[in-house]
């Protein structure tokens, strides 16, 4: 019936769906892998609901749900992020229990209207705050908030007696969980790039915000992590943590991605000659992408995972190539940190792309090597010279 279920603990259940219809997350981030939507039941003295997933899996969700509560009422549904691939069955879920009681923060009250013209009477919504406690009966949830990360309403709890986590977005990952939800069941490190890809493009941008969240649950004892996205950590919880902690502080490793625009070539022989120079130089994980074929989240996924970038764009109607303004533009947004930027680039008739690629590096906070590489039209024995200095440049900065 489209979803998955498994026992965690006595009385604490997964219940999530794993969606491999959906072509793009957010209707922009490819989803090869495919994702899953995860959601816990605690059956207590009271039960409660922990969020719910996407409405395409509404039907074998709300089956999942009853079998679980086993002739029970639903008594909290428990609302930690209101984005709609969790929050997309809460109305089936209320029409099946129109006695249950919500439990989230302010600003999940008024999203609550926003996206589902809900307004629960006061005694309908539990308001909690920054360490607010939901007894159950056996179990409490210790309410954390995490604000932005990933909406302004966020949150995560914590169960103290078995030291459980369920922290919503935060440490999740793209990739449904195949046959195996637990940490324990699979090689993670193939998931590691789906779930760093995920870290990059979706919550990235806040990663400020996501290092204070990190910070604040890692005060907590956790034994499992239960998140909204991917596997429960029940085995080795700090490989996420170490991960996502990794990625929000920008922690990258040695290597190099070249990125080009390239119409007939001209572009593209240089990032090929400049890829040569580097291996030469030493560099070991050097990665080529053509902004035009290889989107914009996988070209991401690399730029946070290593220290040099380098861009290289040949001019369009006097500016940057425009599938490499797209690029720049995802760049400025997730803020990016800890980085050495390489320029180059070529023209027709006249430049552009080489100057617009300065301008960009005058936004962001990046350690911008010295010598910029413009050719006109083909690469000449001049501008080949010029790469391999590049390459020497950006070599020296990884030592
Ligand atoms: Fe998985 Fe921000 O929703």
């Amino acid at each position: 019936m489209n979803c998955l279920y498994a026992k965690i603990l006595d009385d604490l259940y997964y219940i999530g769906a794993n969606d491999r219809q959906t072509a793009l997350f957010e209707n922009m981030w490819p989803l090869p892998e495919g994702v899953s939507y995860n959601a816990y039941l605690i059956r207590d003295e009271k039960t409660a609901l922990l969020d719910t997933v996407r409405i395409n899996k509404v039907d074998g969700f709300i089956n999942k749900v009853l079998e679980v509560l086993d002739g029970r009422k639903l008594d909290y549904l428990v609302i930690h992020h209101m984005e709609p691939d969790h929050s997309g069955c809460i109305t089936d879920i209320l029409n099946l229990f129109p006695d249950l009681i919500f439990v989230g923060n302010k600003k999940t009250k008024s999203m609550l209207y926003d996206f589902l013209e809900l307004t629960p009477d006061d005694d309908k919504f539990i308001e909690v705050k920054d360490g607010d406690v939901l007894d159950l009966g056996k179990r409490q949830l210790q309410f954390v908030m995490t604000p932005m990360v990933h909406w302004p309403e966020s949150m995560v709890s914590y169960e103290p007696n078995d030291k459980i986590l369920f922290s919503q977005d935060i440490f999740g990952g793209f990739g449904t969980v195949d046959g195996a939800i637990f940490d324990d069941q699979a090689d993670y490190n193939i998931f590691r790039s789906e779930t760093r890809r995920y870290y990059s493009n979706i919550v990235g941008k806040y990663s400020m915000m996501a290092v204070k969240a990190i910070e604040k649950v890692k005060q907590l004892d956790i034994n499992i992590i239960c998140p909204v996205h991917g596997f429960v950590w029940r085995e080795n919880p700090q490989t996420i943590i170490d991960d996502y902690e990794k990625w929000a502080n920008y922690e990258v490793e040695d290597g190099v991605v070249i990125v080009y625009g390239s119409m007939y070539g001209n572009t593209e022989g240089m990032a090929d000659h400049l890829a040569t120079f580097l291996a030469k130089e030493g560099v070991k994980n050097i990665k080529v992408f053509d902004v035009s074929k290889t989107h914009a989240s996988y070209i991401l996924n690399e730029i946070w995972r290593y220290k040099g970038l380098i861009l290289g764009s040949a001019t369009y109607d006097n500016s940057v190539y425009p599938n490499m303004y797209n690029l720049l533009n995802v760049l400025k947004y997730n803020k990016i940190k800890n980085h050495v930027l390489g320029i180059f680039g070529s023209y027709g008739w006249s430049g552009g792309a080489v100057k617009d690629l300065k301008a960009f590096a005058e936004t962001g906070k990046y350690d911008v090597l010295e010598t910029v590489v413009e050719a006109r039209g083909t690469m000449h024995k001049e501008e080949e010279d010029q790469l391999r200095l590049l390459a020497k440049e950006m070599a020296e900065k990884l030592k």
